[in-house]
């Protein structure tokens, strides 16, 4: 059974529909693209698995497919480059839709390029990691990074819409899968302590990819995504929220080399370091610290930071932050669990004492 959620922007509405057997749907794919010209943006992982019936389900249309190498080391300026090569050599006009089959590597790939082509495109975000079915498909942030900075270089665009199918997953390892429940456990955290007691008591059915218990926490997590991104589109206050973990996870990502750390491990990380660093401001007590840990935990996720990162070559690297104000670093903390706190500067030698001590033996 198919669930609907709808991503309210005024004109740049759209649908994310959530289900098994979504991302081939011949009848859902013609209501979303534009005109005869689609172009699918995909990897090489990806494209053995899931291209061929996509391509089947798009008979009648111009589709040229663009297959990228597939890592967090290629989301670089160099590699968006090729496809708007794609774009240009077949002749794509104005009116033609961009389809991004892939997790969020791809997703942001393909929703900036469809963002700069000719100043903007039509784009469907078909997610296929539970990452990007639960967080980078929603909202808009499409991008690349920078060797200096995650994320550095993009633009919010929003797609016609997002094809979550749930029967995608089960080719996913299960490293992957696990980095997809850092930002599942972030949403109980920062504004949901239901959803986060119910994946108290679910996490192993989730692990265990349950489909009943999968369904639920990809809606419950898409639901808070787009109520937060209807609030505040530009993350000029509430979306910020979103971001538990990533200042600290962005440093761990850009200072270990991309696709060292996953990005989900990462924030796992990050959000264990921004919960150590909320117990010393006095807002959450040592055993809400121990619980966030234990849940990281038991999703399989990493909660030290690399021994080979130092706390110096941390902060340096958390200075070139988006949230950051006239070069001062703004972290994302949690008053309690389930209410995270808007962007705030600390002062920077509590957050050395977390950087120096914590998860540090
Ligand atoms: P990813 O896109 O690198 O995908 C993870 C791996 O799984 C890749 O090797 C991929 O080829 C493979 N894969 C994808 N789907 C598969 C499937 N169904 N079966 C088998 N293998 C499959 O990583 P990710 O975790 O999906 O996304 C991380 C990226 O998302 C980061 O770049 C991060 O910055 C970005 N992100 C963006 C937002 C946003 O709001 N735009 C939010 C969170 C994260
Ligand atoms: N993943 C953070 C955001 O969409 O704002």
């Amino acid at each position: 059974m198919n669930k609907t959620l709808q991503v309210e922007l005024a004109e740049r509405s759209y649908p994310i529909i959530i289900g098994p057997g979504l991302y081939n749907n011949a009848a859902l794919l013609a209501q979303h693209i534009k005109s005869k010209q689609v172009l699918i943006v995909t990897n090489t992982t990806i494209a053995p698995l899931y291209l061929e019936p996509l391509m089947a389900s798009l008979e009648g249309y111009q589709v040229c497919q663009c297959v990228l190498p597939d890592g967090e080391q290629y989301k670089t300026l160099e590699v968006l480059n090729t496809i708007f090569d794609c774009l240009l050599e077949h002749r794509f006009s104005r009116n033609a839709t961009l389809i991004a089959l892939g997790g969020g590597v791809i997703g942001d790939m393909g929703g900036f390029a469809a963002a700069c082509y000719q100043r903007g495109i039509a784009f469907i975000q078909i997610p296929t990691t539970l990452l990007a079915q639960v967080d980078s498909s929603v909202g808009g942030k499409t991008g690349v990074n920078h060797i200096k900075g995650k994320n550095m270089i993009g633009a919010f665009y929003q797609p016609q819409c997002v094809l979550a199918d749930t029967s995608v997953l089960q080719t996913l390892d299960a490293r992957q899968f696990s980095a997809g429940l850092a930002e599942v456990i972030k949403y109980g955290l920062i504004r949901d302590l239901e959803f986060f007691i119910w994946l108290e008591a679910n996490i192993e059915r989730l692990l265990a990819r349950d489909t009943e218990a999968l369904s639920y926490a990809i809606e419950r997590s898409c639901l808070n995504k787009a109520q937060v991104v209807n609030e505040d589109e530009f993350e000029t206050g509430a979306r910020a929220t979103l971001n538990l973990g990533h200042t600290f996870g962005h440093a761990i990502e850009t200072g270990t080399g991309y696709g060292t750390y996953l990005h989900g491990e990462a924030v796992a990380i990050g959000t264990c370091q921004a919960a150590d660093l909320s117990h010393r401001l006095g807002w959450l007590t040592q055993a809400d610290v121990q619980r966030i840990q234990e849940i990281f935990v038991r999703a399989q996720l990493p909660i030290t930071p690399p021994a080979a990162l130092d706390a110096n070559s941390i902060i340096a690297l958390m200075s070139v932050d988006k949230k950051n104000i006239d070069g001062k670093i703004r972290v994302i903390l949690l008053e309690r669990i389930g209410k995270a706190a808007l962007p705030l500067t600390v002062d920077s030698a509590l957050i050395e004492k977390t950087l120096t001590s914590y998860g540090r033996s």
